[in-house]
């Protein structure tokens, strides 16, 4: 067994129609040694994808897990969801390849994908790819600071708003 200790702990969830996936990509972690945090679903019954995108999102973003891994039908509703947690770079991967670039060039700290899409062969090679791959930094670090100059950008528009609100009904 890996040592887990060296791992990434591992956020995973999903709705109904990547519940299978998740219990599939689950399983690997597990039996590979990563430690996994999941917040469910617990069943192909109907629910809202975006409360468990956001679960993951808020863990990942808030430090209690390293990396994030999200499954609905097509990973898209997930990704975009995802996305609106600061401090996010989810990436839709359906092939290995996008996987191991979302890590290489865009620190990509959350991987969604689409139950409905991907085999179960296919979600392995994907998860597996995008954990062992490194971010490159360099010229890449460049562009993920200006994402992340994008999230500060708007944390500020709010209070700077407020603050022309004020002064008008000041
Ligand atoms: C649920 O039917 C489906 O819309 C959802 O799993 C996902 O594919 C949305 O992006």
């Amino acid at each position: 067994m890996a040592d887990s200790a060296q791992k990434p702990r591992i956020a995973i969830g999903a709705d109904h129609a990547g519940f299978h996936a998740k219990e599939n990509i689950k399983k690997f972690l597990e039996q590979s040694g990563y430690e996994v945090d999941d917040v469910g679903t617990w069943s192909e019954e109907s629910v809202d994808y975006p409360d468990y995108a956001r679960a993951v999102a808020v863990r990942v973003a808030g430090g209690q897990d390293q990396l994030g891994i999200l499954a609905c039908g097509t990973g898209i509703g997930m990704s975009i969801t995802a996305n609106k947690i600061p401090g996010i770079r989810a990436a839709l991967a359906h092939d290995a390849m996008t996987a191991r670039l979302a890590r290489e060039h865009n620190d990509a700290n959350v991987l969604t994908l689409g139950g409905r899409v991907v085999d179960d062969a296919r979600a392995i090679e994907i998860v597996r790819d995008f954990l062992s791959t490194k971010f490159a930094g360099g010229r890449h670090q460049r562009r993920i600071d200006e994402i992340a100059a994008l999230d500060k950008e708007r944390a500020q528009k709010p209070r700077a708003s407020r603050r022309r609100n004020a002064r008008r009904s000041g």
